[in-house]
């Protein structure tokens, strides 16, 4: 079976991790400060807060940026339940703005309208989909003239570039940007994620919430009588200041990382060869195309959207689905819009208020996309595809 994603481990990475688990710390050790210092480095940010998922880490950036209770916050429908969840979990409202047909990513002047007329948004979570980084200069300068706070999902996109050749993960157009470590991303830690910011007080915040909200680095103790004796800090001393989370790493999952993280630059060339291979391939067929058109941006090429023509073809997408899975092809389809789902439409979303969104969503789906993909599976697959697709 090809999959649609798979990660890549090797010996190397099996031995540095049972190395780890024989002779080192398993938690709260000093590999967390290394991957965590290494991905910093990397994306070219100034401080980075590893997590046990991306999820947990989007839900510590929403409680660290510390707005009203009940803002609303714009996420893409196109995504992931966890974008727009996290703002739930932090007690806030998520509004899904029409993603723009070539990126797929939110459409940058639908965004500017809305916060034009709705004074209640405080903030935005653009995803990049795909590793697509979104039009962040254009977002930005609507975040800035309106005082909004930026949260990146970039999930899908460490090792993508802005159009300014930064790196996502840089926050330079936001305040975080978390990563997933997520077995189909660009790097694997089994499950994980990591924060990335430039703000200190940040940092300080996303600490503290990511371990029980008990102080961390050069915090002040509030109590200073159980907190010293004879002037001097109690070996044993730790305060909670606010609610927090266990939302750690192991040191297990992060000394993978740091061995994924080096050979992070080679898996992305071979993502976008694969997929400047799939772009070839894909040319005579005139009913099915590469679901991204962007030129300007350098995605990180987590997965491989297709848009098929299903309304003119005698096959539906459930039924070619079934016959690439029997012909060994697993395909996915990313994503069903948010609004979409029991649970938001229970919250009162609208479906017809996502138009571009819902079309894409009915021509989807994403055929097989990783390092170690080979040329002769990507012609068999688009040879399937070809010959079913007529
Ligand atoms: C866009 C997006 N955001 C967030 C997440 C959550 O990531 P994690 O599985 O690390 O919690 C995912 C997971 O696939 C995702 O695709």
């Amino acid at each position: 079976m090809i999959p649609y994603g798979k990660h890549n481990a090797t010996l190397p990475d099996a031995l540095k991790v049972a190395w780890q688990i024989r002779f080192h710390s398993l938690t709260q050790g000093s590999k967390i400060a290394q991957f965590e210092e290494a991905v910093s480095k990397y994306v070219g940010a100034k401080y980075a807060v590893a997590v046990s998922s991306a999820t947990a880490g989007l839900h510590i950036a929403m409680l660290a940026l510390d707005l009203p209770q009940n803002s609303k916050v714009i996420t893409s429908p196109i995504s992931f339940v966890a974008s727009s969840n996290s703002v739930l979990y932090a007690g806030h409202r998520p509004i899904f703005i029409d993603i723009d047909r070539d990126t797929l990513n939110l459409d940058p002047e639908l965004v500017a309208n809305e916060v034009s007329v709705n004074p209640e948004v405080r903030a935005m979570i653009p995803v990049h989909f795909a590793g697509l980084p979104c039009d962040m200069e254009s977002l930005s300068k609507t975040a800035r003239k309106y005082s909004l706070n930026i949260i990146e999902d970039a999930a899908h996109a460490l090792g993508a570039t802005y159009e300014n050749g930064d790196k996502v993960g840089s926050c330079t157009y936001s305040d975080m940007t978390v990563l997933s470590f997520h077995p189909v991303k660009s790097i694997t830690t089994g499950e994980g994620g990591m924060v990335t910011t430039n703000s200190i007080e940040l940092y300080k915040k996303l600490l503290r919430l990511r371990s029980h909200g008990i102080n961390k680095l050069d915090d002040q103790f509030e109590n200073t009588i159980l907190s010293k004796t004879a002037g001097v800090t109690n070996l044993w001393y730790y305060e909670m200041t606010e609610l927090g989370f266990n939302y750690r790493l192991t040191e297990i999952q992060a000394v993978l990382g740091i061995n994924q993280l080096a050979r992070l630059d080679k898996f992305i060339s071979k993502r976008e060869d694969r997929a400047s291979r799939y772009k070839h391939l894909i040319t005579k067929n005139k009913m099915f195309a590469p679901a991204q058109n962007c030129d300007t941006r350098k995605s990180a090429n987590h997965i491989y959207p297709l848009r098929m023509k299903f309304s003119s073809s005698n096959l539906s997408r459930n039924q070619l689905m079934h016959a690439l899975k029997s012909k060994g092809v697993g395909t996915q389809v990313h994503y069903i819009p948010i609004p979409v789902q029991p649970f938001y439409q229970a919250l009162g979303h609208e479906i017809s208020e996502i138009p571009e969104a819902f079309s894409y969503y009915e021509e989807a789906l994403t055929i097989p996309l990783f390092p170690g993909l080979k040329l002769r599976q990507q012609k068999f697959i688009i040879k399937l595809i070809d010959d079913l697709m007529k």
